[in-house]
């Protein structure tokens, strides 16, 4: 469920009309409900209930600033995966110990930052990141808390290119070997092994693979509290899909997602920690973008939009799909036709439907990405010199610029003309 419904015929962002947001910021625009964030974030935070855990919201899904602080004032923890990712938690008030720090490639620097700032625990990958982290608290005289980061094997049933949890994949240590690189930690000075983490991919719109992941994960906490281990958290990653459209065959909720991390881990006693992206800021954002031109191809219609591939990258990325609907409420019954939905960069791929079946558009006419919320602005660029998209924070009736669109002189002032030109 999110807030962007239609009333009186106007597609709104909770209770402020979206051609409000339009007029005032341009378009296109990201704009996200708050209500929806707390909403969600909340639905894994309550289905915890009494399970000591902590919902680590993965900033990587959406980190603006604002939002971050939204979901701090809820109490979330936050899954980071570099140092910029950290500064921001903690800009937005979260502190270190709620911070969990992910990624195979932690540099040094980051390792450092983290410790200097205070962190929960470092999600370790591999031997070598756990020598560098050892080597580096040791020198400042701290004690780094850890968890190691296993592969299960596990096939997550996703789109490749977000799959982790399988063998082949670059992350965590294969879940066979784990036993060795935890009795390495438990010797190196500056660790202090807290747990066990797993993450096996994303947009996972079945249970079955987090059943299995989350069961290897138990006989290797039992095993590794019988080598002498202290495990006493368990952190399951993020990955619960969403959907991204209104057909009938939805993912599963946050609470049967509970249900199994608690049938399968919830008599161990450890804490549970949960790393939930997209299923927070997903479906709380939209993209909204204004037809351009309607032009008539070779046998098809294209719809071109000020919206582009590097505003929204999922569907030339991924071939994802995203609900695209018009902001004034189309009459029922109107009569839809088939239409490529295209963005104006110089690439076949700046395609973001093909034949998708939309109801009568014309130039000026306001459309808007459903879904987008999640791995949406944060992978926006600035390709073909398009200035970054700017992002709007809603909460009831009012809204606010929460990441200005830069100017054309801003753009152009980030880069400098060496003296010998
Ligand atoms: N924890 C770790 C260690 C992760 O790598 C990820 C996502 C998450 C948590 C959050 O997963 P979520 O709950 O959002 O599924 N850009 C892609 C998705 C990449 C996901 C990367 N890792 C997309 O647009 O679909």
């Amino acid at each position: 469920m999110d807030h962007f419904l239609y009333r009186d015929g106007i597609l709104h962002a909770e209770d402020v009309p979206l051609p409000e947001i339009a007029a005032a910021v341009g378009t296109p625009f990201y704009v996200y409900s708050t209500a929806t964030l707390e909403r969600h974030f909340r639905l894994f935070d309550e289905a915890l209930g009494d399970t000591p855990h902590l919902v680590c919201f993965a900033i990587k899904s959406l980190s603006n600033l604002a939002v971050l602080k939204v979901l701090a004032g809820l109490g979330a923890g936050m899954d980071v995966v570099s140092g910029g990712e950290y500064l921001r938690a903690k800009a937005a008030g979260v502190p270190g110990d709620r911070i969990v720090f992910s990624g195979v490639g932690k540099t040094r620097a980051e390792i450092r930052l983290a410790l200097e700032g205070g962190i929960r625990q470092f999600n370790v990958e591999s031997e070598p990141e756990l020598l560098a982290i050892s080597e580096i608290a040791s020198a400042m005289g701290v004690t780094a808390p850890i968890a190691i980061r296993v592969n299960p094997d596990v096939d997550a049933h996703t789109h490749e290119k977000i799959a982790t949890g399988k063998s082949e994949n670059k992350f965590g240590i294969p879940i066979a070997r784990a036993h060795i690189v935890y009795a390495l930690a438990a010797k190196l000075p500056g660790i202090a092994v807290k747990g066990v983490d797993v993450h096996i991919g994303s947009q996972l719109t079945e249970l079955a693979p987090f059943e299995a992941a989350f069961l290897k994960v138990r006989t290797l906490t039992q095993a590794l509290r019988a080598d002498g281990h202290a495990i006493e958290r368990l952190d399951l990653g993020g990955g619960l899909g969403i959907p991204y459209t209104r057909s009938n065959d939805a993912p599963p909720l946050p609470v049967e997602y509970v249900g199994v991390i608690k049938a399968t881990l919830g008599d161990l006693g450890c804490e549970i920690e949960i790393e939930p992206g997209r299923l927070i800021s997903g479906n709380a954002g939209l993209l909204v973008s204004s037809v351009i031109y309607l032009k008539e191809g070779e046998g098809r219609k294209f719809l071109i939009l000020d919206a582009a591939m590097n505003d929204l990258v999922r569907p030339s990325m991924y071939g994802a799909w995203h609900d695209i609907v018009p902001v004034v409420e189309p009459a029922p019954g109107t009569p839809l036709a088939p239409c490529d939905v295209v963005g104006p960069v110089c690439e076949t791929g700046d395609t973001f439907a093909k034949a998708r079946a939309l109801v009568p558009l014309a130039a000026g006419d306001l459309v808007a990405f459903r879904s987008a919320g999640a791995y949406g602005a944060v992978m926006a660029s600035e390709y073909n010199s398009r200035p970054l998209v700017p992002e709007v924070l809603v909460h009831g009736d009012q809204f606010a610029v929460i990441r200005a669109r830069p100017s054309f002189e801003e753009m152009l002032s980030r880069d400098t003309i060496p003296e010998w030109l």
